[in-house]
Protein backbone atom coordinates (compact mmCIF):
# COMPACT_ATOMS: atom_id res chain seq x y z
CA UNK A 1 0.00 0.00 0.00
CA UNK A 2 1.28 3.68 -1.14
CA UNK A 3 0.39 6.59 0.40
CA UNK A 4 1.44 11.01 0.21
CA UNK A 5 1.43 13.24 2.39
CA UNK A 6 1.07 17.49 1.65
CA UNK A 7 1.74 19.57 4.58
CA UNK A 8 -0.23 23.09 4.07
CA UNK A 9 1.12 24.55 7.37
CA UNK A 10 3.51 25.43 10.00
CA UNK A 11 6.56 23.84 11.64
CA UNK A 12 4.71 22.77 13.82
CA UNK A 13 2.46 21.35 11.50
CA UNK A 14 5.67 19.79 9.68
CA UNK A 15 6.27 18.11 12.33
CA UNK A 16 3.10 16.41 13.14
CA UNK A 17 3.65 15.19 8.91
CA UNK A 18 6.88 14.19 10.13
CA UNK A 19 5.66 11.60 12.90
CA UNK A 20 2.55 10.31 10.74
CA UNK A 21 5.05 9.29 7.50
CA UNK A 22 7.46 7.66 9.87
CA UNK A 23 3.98 6.03 11.73
CA UNK A 24 2.52 5.12 8.40
CA UNK A 25 5.96 3.56 7.47
CA UNK A 26 5.97 1.46 10.28
CA UNK A 27 2.56 0.09 10.03
CA UNK A 28 3.47 -1.02 7.04
CA UNK A 29 2.86 1.34 4.02
CA UNK A 30 5.22 3.47 1.64
CA UNK A 31 5.24 6.77 0.57
CA UNK A 32 4.63 7.84 -2.29
CA UNK A 33 4.72 11.45 -4.18
CA UNK A 34 1.70 11.38 -6.35
CA UNK A 35 -1.72 10.62 -5.35
CA UNK A 36 -2.61 9.39 -8.60
CA UNK A 37 -0.24 5.78 -7.79
CA UNK A 38 -1.57 6.09 -3.78
CA UNK A 39 -3.79 3.97 -1.81
CA UNK A 40 -3.89 6.76 0.97
CA UNK A 41 -3.48 10.71 0.65
CA UNK A 42 -3.05 12.41 3.43
CA UNK A 43 -3.40 16.31 3.56
CA UNK A 44 -2.00 18.33 7.00
CA UNK A 45 -3.67 21.62 7.12
CA UNK A 46 -3.58 25.26 8.50
CA UNK A 47 -6.45 27.67 9.76
CA UNK A 48 -4.56 30.76 10.41
CA UNK A 49 -5.33 32.27 7.57
CA UNK A 50 -8.36 32.28 5.32
CA UNK A 51 -6.20 31.77 2.50
CA UNK A 52 -4.38 28.36 4.15
CA UNK A 53 -7.71 27.06 4.20
CA UNK A 54 -8.95 27.70 0.45
CA UNK A 55 -5.55 26.29 -0.89
CA UNK A 56 -7.10 22.61 0.86
CA UNK A 57 -10.55 23.21 0.02
CA UNK A 58 -9.17 23.45 -3.79
CA UNK A 59 -6.95 20.94 -3.30
CA UNK A 60 -9.73 18.24 -1.76
CA UNK A 61 -11.43 19.41 -5.49
CA UNK A 62 -8.72 18.26 -7.42
CA UNK A 63 -8.61 14.60 -5.12
CA UNK A 64 -12.45 14.01 -5.63
CA UNK A 65 -11.58 14.25 -9.42
CA UNK A 66 -8.93 12.18 -8.84
CA UNK A 67 -11.51 9.80 -7.13
CA UNK A 68 -13.33 9.67 -10.09
CA UNK A 69 -10.94 6.87 -11.63
CA UNK A 70 -9.66 5.50 -8.05
CA UNK A 71 -13.01 4.92 -6.39
CA UNK A 72 -11.15 3.18 -3.47
CA UNK A 73 -8.36 5.85 -2.67
CA UNK A 74 -8.70 6.87 0.89
CA UNK A 75 -8.55 10.42 2.20
CA UNK A 76 -7.51 12.13 5.19
CA UNK A 77 -7.28 15.70 6.52
CA UNK A 78 -5.45 16.15 9.70
CA UNK A 79 -4.33 19.37 11.57
CA UNK A 80 -5.70 22.56 12.48
CA UNK A 81 -8.48 22.86 9.57
CA UNK A 82 -9.42 19.51 10.15
CA UNK A 83 -10.19 20.51 14.03
CA UNK A 84 -11.59 23.67 13.24
CA UNK A 85 -14.04 22.35 10.50
CA UNK A 86 -14.64 18.86 11.90
CA UNK A 87 -18.19 17.67 10.60
CA UNK A 88 -18.08 20.15 7.66
CA UNK A 89 -14.96 18.83 6.07
CA UNK A 90 -16.51 15.17 6.96
CA UNK A 91 -19.34 15.95 4.67
CA UNK A 92 -17.04 17.16 1.39
CA UNK A 93 -16.89 14.50 -1.24
CA UNK A 94 -13.34 13.54 -1.34
CA UNK A 95 -12.74 13.52 2.37
CA UNK A 96 -12.98 10.02 4.43
CA UNK A 97 -10.67 10.69 7.61
CA UNK A 98 -10.79 14.30 9.43
CA UNK A 99 -8.04 13.96 12.26
CA UNK A 100 -7.40 16.44 14.50
CA UNK A 101 -4.05 17.80 16.30
CA UNK A 102 -4.76 15.69 19.47
CA UNK A 103 -5.32 12.61 17.60
CA UNK A 104 -2.91 11.83 15.07
CA UNK A 105 -1.11 9.06 17.06
CA UNK A 106 -4.68 7.13 16.00
CA UNK A 107 -4.71 8.13 12.25
CA UNK A 108 -2.80 5.07 10.88
CA UNK A 109 -5.32 3.36 12.66
CA UNK A 110 -8.14 4.73 11.04
CA UNK A 111 -6.76 4.51 7.88
CA UNK A 112 -6.26 0.87 8.01
CA UNK A 113 -10.02 0.41 9.40
CA UNK A 114 -11.51 2.90 5.99
CA UNK A 115 -8.85 0.90 3.76
CA UNK A 116 -11.40 -2.18 4.99
CA UNK A 117 -13.76 -0.37 4.13
CA UNK A 118 -15.35 0.81 7.27
CA UNK A 119 -17.54 3.62 8.02
CA UNK A 120 -15.85 7.41 7.49
CA UNK A 121 -14.59 8.70 10.64
CA UNK A 122 -14.20 12.04 12.74
CA UNK A 123 -11.45 12.18 14.93
CA UNK A 124 -11.30 15.83 16.82
CA UNK A 125 -11.24 17.02 20.30
CA UNK A 126 -14.93 17.56 21.02
CA UNK A 127 -13.54 20.56 23.99
CA UNK A 128 -10.42 21.90 22.68
CA UNK A 129 -9.90 24.22 25.07
CA UNK A 130 -10.65 21.14 28.11
CA UNK A 131 -7.74 19.77 29.95
CA UNK A 132 -6.46 16.96 27.64
CA UNK A 133 -7.29 13.70 30.11
CA UNK A 134 -4.19 11.88 30.94
CA UNK A 135 -4.55 8.52 28.85
CA UNK A 136 -5.07 10.68 25.94
CA UNK A 137 -1.57 13.15 26.67
CA UNK A 138 -0.21 9.93 26.97
CA UNK A 139 -0.88 8.75 23.94
CA UNK A 140 0.18 11.63 22.22
CA UNK A 141 3.40 11.44 24.67
CA UNK A 142 4.08 8.01 23.58
CA UNK A 143 3.58 8.67 19.52
CA UNK A 144 5.64 11.85 19.66
CA UNK A 145 8.86 9.87 20.90
CA UNK A 146 8.13 6.12 19.33
CA UNK A 147 8.53 8.00 15.71
CA UNK A 148 11.22 9.35 13.68
CA UNK A 149 11.56 13.39 13.49
CA UNK A 150 13.67 13.36 10.33
CA UNK A 151 11.13 12.06 7.70
CA UNK A 152 11.56 14.86 5.32
CA UNK A 153 13.35 17.73 6.82
CA UNK A 154 16.85 18.86 5.50
CA UNK A 155 20.00 17.09 6.24
CA UNK A 156 21.14 17.31 9.71
CA UNK A 157 18.19 19.20 11.24
CA UNK A 158 15.22 18.37 13.23
CA UNK A 159 12.67 19.89 14.95
CA UNK A 160 11.52 19.11 18.34
CA UNK A 161 8.35 19.93 20.03
CA UNK A 162 9.01 21.61 23.28
CA UNK A 163 5.25 22.68 23.53
CA UNK A 164 1.59 21.76 22.17
CA UNK A 165 -0.96 24.47 22.16
CA UNK A 166 -1.38 28.46 23.49
CA UNK A 167 -2.68 29.99 26.29
CA UNK A 168 -2.44 33.68 24.85
CA UNK A 169 -5.63 33.89 22.81
CA UNK A 170 -4.45 37.84 20.66
CA UNK A 171 -7.81 38.12 19.36
CA UNK A 172 -6.90 37.62 15.50
CA UNK A 173 -5.70 34.12 16.08
CA UNK A 174 -7.17 30.54 15.56
CA UNK A 175 -4.26 28.70 17.26
CA UNK A 176 -5.55 28.27 20.99
CA UNK A 177 -8.63 27.15 19.39
CA UNK A 178 -7.19 24.33 17.18
CA UNK A 179 -3.71 23.32 18.89
CA UNK A 180 -5.69 24.10 22.78
CA UNK A 181 -4.46 24.22 26.21
CA UNK A 182 -0.54 25.22 26.23
CA UNK A 183 1.39 22.33 27.61
CA UNK A 184 4.68 21.46 27.80
CA UNK A 185 6.68 18.45 27.15
CA UNK A 186 8.94 16.78 29.84
CA UNK A 187 12.47 18.05 29.14
CA UNK A 188 13.71 14.47 29.86
CA UNK A 189 11.74 13.39 26.57
CA UNK A 190 12.54 16.09 25.24
CA UNK A 191 16.50 15.40 26.05
CA UNK A 192 15.92 11.80 25.23
CA UNK A 193 14.81 12.29 21.77
CA UNK A 194 17.75 15.05 21.19
CA UNK A 195 20.09 12.59 21.85
CA UNK A 196 18.38 10.06 19.64
CA UNK A 197 18.56 12.42 16.69
CA UNK A 198 22.16 13.21 17.19
CA UNK A 199 22.52 9.41 16.75
CA UNK A 200 21.23 9.80 13.59
CA UNK A 201 23.73 12.54 12.82
CA UNK A 202 21.34 15.73 13.02
CA UNK A 203 23.27 18.56 14.58
CA UNK A 204 20.81 21.43 14.50
CA UNK A 205 17.75 21.18 16.45
CA UNK A 206 15.08 23.51 16.33
CA UNK A 207 12.75 23.98 19.23
CA UNK A 208 9.18 24.55 18.72
CA UNK A 209 6.62 26.16 20.38
CA UNK A 210 3.74 28.86 19.49
CA UNK A 211 4.90 30.47 23.19
CA UNK A 212 8.40 28.88 23.55
CA UNK A 213 9.68 31.47 25.68
CA UNK A 214 7.08 30.79 28.59
CA UNK A 215 8.28 26.85 28.67
CA UNK A 216 7.43 25.85 31.86
CA UNK A 217 8.18 22.29 33.64
CA UNK A 218 8.73 21.16 36.93
CA UNK A 219 10.69 17.78 37.06
CA UNK A 220 11.77 16.07 39.91
CA UNK A 221 11.60 19.41 42.05
CA UNK A 222 13.40 21.22 39.48
CA UNK A 223 12.24 24.20 37.45
CA UNK A 224 13.15 24.06 33.81
CA UNK A 225 12.56 27.16 31.85
CA UNK A 226 13.69 28.09 28.24
CA UNK A 227 17.00 28.88 29.82
CA UNK A 228 17.39 25.32 31.62
CA UNK A 229 16.33 23.66 28.57
CA UNK A 230 18.77 25.27 26.00
CA UNK A 231 21.20 24.26 28.42
CA UNK A 232 20.24 20.70 28.57
CA UNK A 233 20.04 20.40 24.91
CA UNK A 234 22.89 21.51 24.07
CA UNK A 235 24.76 19.54 26.51
CA UNK A 236 23.89 16.58 24.08
CA UNK A 237 27.42 16.02 22.82
CA UNK A 238 27.27 16.16 18.96
CA UNK A 239 24.74 18.44 19.07
CA UNK A 240 26.18 21.89 17.57
CA UNK A 241 23.41 24.38 17.27
CA UNK A 242 19.94 24.93 18.95
CA UNK A 243 17.35 27.29 18.30
CA UNK A 244 14.30 28.11 18.75
CA UNK A 245 10.88 29.57 18.11
CA UNK A 246 8.32 31.58 18.43
CA UNK A 247 8.89 33.96 21.40
CA UNK A 248 5.97 35.80 22.83
CA UNK A 249 7.71 39.48 24.04
CA UNK A 250 6.57 40.08 27.46
CA UNK A 251 7.88 36.17 28.19
CA UNK A 252 11.60 36.52 27.39
CA UNK A 253 13.30 36.51 30.68
CA UNK A 254 16.98 37.26 30.34
CA UNK A 255 18.23 33.89 31.58
CA UNK A 256 17.26 33.26 27.88
CA UNK A 257 19.15 35.93 26.50
CA UNK A 258 22.39 34.97 28.77
CA UNK A 259 22.12 31.49 27.34
CA UNK A 260 22.18 33.08 23.66
CA UNK A 261 25.23 35.61 24.78
CA UNK A 262 26.98 32.68 27.15
CA UNK A 263 26.55 28.99 25.39
CA UNK A 264 28.19 28.95 21.88
CA UNK A 265 26.01 26.00 20.63
CA UNK A 266 22.61 28.53 21.35
CA UNK A 267 22.05 30.06 17.98
CA UNK A 268 21.85 34.19 18.44
CA UNK A 269 18.29 34.19 16.40
CA UNK A 270 15.25 35.66 17.87
CA UNK A 271 11.76 35.21 16.35
CA UNK A 272 9.96 38.05 17.92
CA UNK A 273 6.93 39.19 16.66
CA UNK A 274 5.52 42.67 16.95
CA UNK A 275 2.27 42.38 15.29
CA UNK A 276 1.93 46.33 15.29
CA UNK A 277 3.30 49.24 16.10
CA UNK A 278 0.31 51.18 17.64
CA UNK A 279 -0.46 51.02 21.26
CA UNK A 280 -4.28 51.26 20.24
CA UNK A 281 -4.02 48.47 18.14
CA UNK A 282 -1.79 46.02 19.92
CA UNK A 283 -4.41 46.66 23.30
CA UNK A 284 -7.31 45.58 20.31
CA UNK A 285 -5.45 42.38 19.32
CA UNK A 286 -4.26 41.90 23.35
CA UNK A 287 -1.07 41.50 22.97
CA UNK A 288 0.36 42.41 26.28
CA UNK A 289 2.74 45.05 25.32
CA UNK A 290 3.87 48.76 23.97
CA UNK A 291 5.46 49.36 21.33
CA UNK A 292 7.66 51.45 23.68
CA UNK A 293 8.33 48.29 25.58
CA UNK A 294 8.81 46.04 22.84
CA UNK A 295 11.80 48.27 21.61
CA UNK A 296 13.45 48.09 24.52
CA UNK A 297 13.32 44.28 25.07
CA UNK A 298 14.93 44.61 21.23
CA UNK A 299 17.56 47.31 22.99
CA UNK A 300 18.11 44.77 25.94
CA UNK A 301 18.66 41.59 23.85
CA UNK A 302 21.06 43.47 21.35
CA UNK A 303 22.84 44.75 24.37
CA UNK A 304 23.09 41.37 25.93
CA UNK A 305 24.10 39.19 22.87
CA UNK A 306 25.96 41.04 20.54
CA UNK A 307 25.44 39.65 16.85
CA UNK A 308 21.99 38.85 18.01
CA UNK A 309 19.62 38.66 14.51
CA UNK A 310 15.97 39.62 15.31
CA UNK A 311 12.94 38.72 13.24
CA UNK A 312 9.44 40.07 13.66
CA UNK A 313 6.02 39.00 12.01
CA UNK A 314 3.22 41.41 11.40
CA UNK A 315 -0.45 41.73 10.71
CA UNK A 316 -1.54 45.37 8.28
CA UNK A 317 -5.05 46.10 8.26
CA UNK A 318 -6.22 44.81 11.88
CA UNK A 319 -9.76 45.83 12.40
CA UNK A 320 -9.52 49.75 13.53
CA UNK A 321 -6.09 50.50 11.98
CA UNK A 322 -5.71 53.83 10.32
CA UNK A 323 -3.27 55.13 8.43
CA UNK A 324 -2.06 56.76 11.70
CA UNK A 325 -1.63 53.25 13.22
CA UNK A 326 -0.06 51.71 10.53
CA UNK A 327 2.38 54.75 10.53
CA UNK A 328 3.42 53.88 13.74
CA UNK A 329 3.96 50.32 12.51
CA UNK A 330 6.11 51.09 9.59
CA UNK A 331 8.21 53.64 12.59
CA UNK A 332 8.84 50.17 14.90
CA UNK A 333 9.75 48.08 12.03
CA UNK A 334 12.57 51.64 10.60
CA UNK A 335 13.21 51.50 14.46
CA UNK A 336 13.61 47.54 14.92
CA UNK A 337 15.86 46.72 12.57
CA UNK A 338 15.10 43.50 12.06
CA UNK A 339 16.53 40.90 10.24
CA UNK A 340 13.49 40.11 8.40
CA UNK A 341 9.82 40.35 9.21
CA UNK A 342 7.24 38.05 7.90
CA UNK A 343 3.76 40.41 7.12
CA UNK A 344 0.30 39.44 6.65
CA UNK A 345 -3.24 40.80 5.71
CA UNK A 346 -5.18 40.12 8.64
CA UNK A 347 -8.18 37.44 7.43
CA UNK A 348 -10.86 37.42 10.04
CA UNK A 349 -10.70 33.75 11.63
CA UNK A 350 -14.12 32.27 12.74
CA UNK A 351 -14.64 32.07 16.62
CA UNK A 352 -12.01 34.36 17.56
CA UNK A 353 -12.60 37.11 19.60
CA UNK A 354 -11.93 39.92 16.29
CA UNK A 355 -14.11 37.82 14.19
CA UNK A 356 -16.73 37.90 17.04
CA UNK A 357 -16.38 41.58 18.28
CA UNK A 358 -14.52 43.69 15.97
CA UNK A 359 -15.32 44.62 12.15
CA UNK A 360 -12.89 44.00 9.58
CA UNK A 361 -13.02 47.43 8.79
CA UNK A 362 -9.78 48.19 6.09
CA UNK A 363 -10.46 47.54 2.80
CA UNK A 364 -8.68 44.75 1.33
CA UNK A 365 -6.74 47.05 -1.42
CA UNK A 366 -5.81 49.44 1.65
CA UNK A 367 -4.46 46.06 3.33
CA UNK A 368 -2.20 45.01 0.22
CA UNK A 369 -1.15 48.25 -0.27
CA UNK A 370 0.10 48.12 3.31
CA UNK A 371 1.42 45.11 3.06
CA UNK A 372 3.66 46.38 0.01
CA UNK A 373 4.59 49.04 1.45
CA UNK A 374 6.09 47.55 4.62
CA UNK A 375 7.93 44.72 2.61
CA UNK A 376 9.81 47.08 1.01
CA UNK A 377 10.37 49.49 3.76
CA UNK A 378 11.94 46.00 5.67
CA UNK A 379 13.70 45.23 1.98
CA UNK A 380 16.18 48.28 2.41
CA UNK A 381 16.85 47.11 6.02
CA UNK A 382 17.77 44.12 5.16
CA UNK A 383 19.43 45.13 2.47
CA UNK A 384 22.02 47.69 4.52
CA UNK A 385 21.92 45.06 6.95
CA UNK A 386 22.86 42.57 4.73
CA UNK A 387 25.46 44.23 2.81
CA UNK A 388 27.73 44.90 6.65
CA UNK A 389 28.17 41.31 6.26
CA UNK A 390 30.07 41.53 2.91
CA UNK A 391 33.67 40.73 3.76
CA UNK A 392 32.92 38.38 6.90
CA UNK A 393 33.15 34.53 7.35
CA UNK A 394 30.64 32.69 8.78
CA UNK A 395 30.10 29.07 9.86
CA UNK A 396 27.04 27.93 7.92
CA UNK A 397 25.03 24.81 7.72
CA UNK A 398 24.24 23.51 4.67
CA UNK A 399 20.94 22.65 3.28
CA UNK A 400 22.05 20.94 0.00
CA UNK A 401 21.91 21.97 -3.77
CA UNK A 402 19.84 25.55 -4.34
CA UNK A 403 16.56 24.49 -6.91
CA UNK A 404 16.87 28.04 -8.13
CA UNK A 405 19.96 29.79 -9.60
CA UNK A 406 21.30 32.70 -7.73
CA UNK A 407 24.69 32.82 -8.86
CA UNK A 408 26.94 32.85 -12.33
CA UNK A 409 25.80 29.52 -13.80
CA UNK A 410 28.85 29.24 -15.53
CA UNK A 411 31.33 28.94 -12.20
CA UNK A 412 29.44 25.71 -11.51
CA UNK A 413 30.83 22.16 -12.46
CA UNK A 414 30.82 18.82 -11.33
CA UNK A 415 31.97 18.80 -8.50
CA UNK A 416 30.67 22.53 -7.29
CA UNK A 417 26.63 22.71 -7.11
CA UNK A 418 25.49 25.79 -6.19
CA UNK A 419 24.15 25.17 -2.68
CA UNK A 420 21.95 26.81 -0.05
CA UNK A 421 23.06 27.19 3.13
CA UNK A 422 22.06 28.82 6.89
CA UNK A 423 24.09 30.64 9.62
CA UNK A 424 23.52 30.08 12.98
CA UNK A 425 21.35 33.45 12.83
CA UNK A 426 19.32 32.48 10.18
CA UNK A 427 20.89 34.31 7.21
CA UNK A 428 20.75 32.69 4.27
CA UNK A 429 24.23 31.91 2.12
CA UNK A 430 24.36 30.43 -1.26
CA UNK A 431 27.66 29.79 -2.29
CA UNK A 432 29.41 27.01 -5.03
CA UNK A 433 30.67 23.73 -3.26
CA UNK A 434 30.54 19.74 -3.94
CA UNK A 435 26.85 18.56 -3.17
CA UNK A 436 28.30 16.00 -0.53
CA UNK A 437 29.12 19.16 1.83
CA UNK A 438 24.35 18.78 2.45
CA UNK A 439 24.11 18.42 6.15
CA UNK A 440 27.77 19.47 7.22
CA UNK A 441 29.30 22.90 8.59
CA UNK A 442 31.23 25.05 6.26
CA UNK A 443 32.87 27.91 6.49
CA UNK A 444 32.03 30.91 3.97
CA UNK A 445 33.36 34.15 3.05
CA UNK A 446 30.67 36.81 2.24
CA UNK A 447 31.02 38.22 -1.14
CA UNK A 448 27.99 39.58 -1.77
CA UNK A 449 24.40 40.21 -0.38
CA UNK A 450 21.18 40.83 -1.39
CA UNK A 451 18.24 42.16 0.60
CA UNK A 452 17.32 37.92 1.11
CA UNK A 453 20.41 36.21 0.40
CA UNK A 454 24.12 36.59 0.89
CA UNK A 455 26.53 35.00 -1.84
CA UNK A 456 30.00 33.66 -0.75
CA UNK A 457 32.88 31.79 -1.66
CA UNK A 458 33.87 28.12 0.31
N1 LIG B 1 2.68 31.62 17.96
C1 LIG B 1 3.38 32.37 17.03
C2 LIG B 1 2.88 32.25 15.59
C3 LIG B 1 1.44 32.13 15.32
S1 LIG B 1 0.86 32.14 13.68
C4 LIG B 1 3.35 33.78 17.53
O1 LIG B 1 2.63 34.12 18.42
O2 LIG B 1 4.11 34.55 17.03
C5 LIG B 1 2.11 32.98 12.75
C6 LIG B 1 1.79 34.38 12.41
O3 LIG B 1 0.62 34.46 11.63
C7 LIG B 1 1.50 35.30 13.58
O4 LIG B 1 2.67 35.77 14.19
C8 LIG B 1 0.71 36.40 12.94
O5 LIG B 1 1.55 37.43 12.47
C9 LIG B 1 0.03 35.73 11.76
N2 LIG B 1 -1.41 35.56 11.97
C10 LIG B 1 -2.04 34.87 12.94
N3 LIG B 1 -3.38 34.99 12.82
C11 LIG B 1 -3.61 35.77 11.73
C12 LIG B 1 -4.78 36.26 11.08
N4 LIG B 1 -6.00 35.99 11.54
N5 LIG B 1 -4.64 37.04 9.98
C13 LIG B 1 -3.40 37.32 9.50
N6 LIG B 1 -2.28 36.91 10.07
C14 LIG B 1 -2.36 36.13 11.18
FE1 LIG C 1 -1.75 32.92 18.15
FE2 LIG C 1 -1.04 34.77 19.87
FE3 LIG C 1 -0.85 32.19 20.54
FE4 LIG C 1 0.80 33.21 18.74
S1 LIG C 1 0.69 33.81 20.89
S2 LIG C 1 -0.30 31.29 18.58
S3 LIG C 1 -0.44 34.71 17.68
S4 LIG C 1 -2.72 33.34 20.14
FE1 LIG D 1 0.43 26.12 12.38
FE2 LIG D 1 -1.54 26.95 10.88
FE3 LIG D 1 -2.06 25.35 12.86
S1 LIG D 1 0.14 28.15 11.56
S2 LIG D 1 -0.48 25.75 14.36
S3 LIG D 1 -0.82 24.89 11.06
S4 LIG D 1 -3.29 27.05 12.24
Amino acid sequence: MKFVLKSFGCQMNKLDSALVTSAMKQAGFEVSDSPVESDVVIINTCSVRQHAEERVLSHLGHLKHIRKSRPGLVVAVMGCMAQRMGEELLANEAVDIVCGPGQIDKLPELIQQRLEKKAKHLAVAEKIRAKVEESEAQGLEEFEVANDLTEDQLPGQAYVRAMRGCNKFCTYCVVPYVRGPEASRPPESIISQIKHLRDQGIKLVTLLGQTIDSYSYTENGKKWGLAELLEGASAVEGIEWVRFITSYPTDLDDSILAAMAGNPKVCKYLHLPAQSGSDKILKAMNRTYTSGQYLELLTKAREMVPGIAIAGDFIVGFCGESDEDFEATVSLVQKARYKSCYIFKYSPRPGTTAEKRLEDDVPEDVKKARNTRLLEVQSLISEEDNGRLVGRRMRVLVEGPSKKAHLDKSSQDVDHKQLISRTGEDYIVVFNGPAQLAGQFAQVKITKASALTLFGEL
